[in-house]
C-alpha cells in the first residue's frame, strides 16, 4: 500500500494471470491520448493481452523481468517493469513505466520506480545498468528519471513518428 501526497491510497503488486482484462483496459486508454508518452498506437484485444501477460509471468518466474502494477479502486492504473536483455547484453535491462491520467502528478510514479528498481536489484543477479528511451516532449518523465538517477547518454534523431511528425528520443541510463 502506498499513500500519495494527496492522500490517494494505491497498492503496488506483482501481476497475476487474472489481470489480463484490467491490464487491457489500462493500456488501451493510452491509444486515444494525444502525446501519451507511450509507443502503443493500436488497441489490443483480450487474446493478445492474455498471451502477453502469460509471457511476462513466465519471465518473472525466471527472474528475467520484474513488474509492479498499481491498483486503485479495484482497477489497474499503472505498470512499471524492468526486463533483462539477452546474451551479451544480459548485464543490462530495459525500463518502462506508465500511469493512467487520473493518478499522475501525485508522487506515485516516483515511488513506483524506486520500488521496481529495488526489486530488480534484489532479484536480478549481475545486473549492472538499466536503460530507457524517452520522447523529447515528455518533460515530466525526463524530470522524474533525472530525479531517481538516470543520466542522458545519447539522442536518437527522428526516433518516433506520430501524426506525420517526427520526434527525437533521449536515451538514459542508470548504473547500479
Ligand atoms: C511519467 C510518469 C510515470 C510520471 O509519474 P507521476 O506519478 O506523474 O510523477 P510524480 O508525481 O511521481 O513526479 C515525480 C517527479 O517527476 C518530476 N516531474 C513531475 N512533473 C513534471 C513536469 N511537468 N515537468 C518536469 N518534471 C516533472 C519532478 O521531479 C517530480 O518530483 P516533485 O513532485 O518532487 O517535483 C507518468 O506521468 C506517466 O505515466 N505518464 C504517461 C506515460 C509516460 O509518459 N510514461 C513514460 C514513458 S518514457
Amino acid at each position: 500500500m502506498f499513500t500519495a501526497r494527496d492522500g490517494t491510497k494505491v497498492v503496488f503488486r506483482e501481476p497475476r494471470s487474472t489481470d489480463a482484462r484490467s491490464l487491457m483496459d489500462f493500456i488501451n486508454e493510452f491509444v486515444g491520448e494525444e502525446k501519451s508518452g507511450l509507443l502503443i498506437d493500436k488497441k489490443t484485444n483480450i487474446r493478445a493481452e492474455r498471451r502477453w501477460l502469460k509471457q511476462r509471468i513466465r519471465e518473472i518466474k525466471g527472474k528475467q523481468t520484474v513488474m509492479l502494477l498499481v491498483e486503485y479502486d479495484g482497477r489497474i492504473v499503472g505498470n512499471c517493469d524492468v526486463k533483462r536483455r539477452m546474451w551479451k547484453e544480459s548485464h543490462r535491462a530495459v525500463f518502462g513505466i506508465a500511469l493512467n491520467k487520473e493518478v499522475r502528478g501525485r508522487g506515485i510514479g516516483e515511488a513506483l520506480i524506486r520500488k521496481t528498481i529495488a526489486l530488480a536489484k534484489q532479484r536480478m543477479r549481475g545486473l549492472e545498468a538499466i536503460d530507457l528511451a524517452v520522447i523529447d516532449y515528455n518533460k515530466r518523465a525526463k524530470g522524474l528519471y533525472g530525479k531517481v538517477g538516470f543520466v542522458k547518454v545519447a539522442r536518437m534523431p527522428r526516433a518516433i513518428k506520430e501524426e506525420r511528425q517526427y520526434f527525437d528520443e533521449d536515451w538514459m541510463v542508470m548504473r547500479l
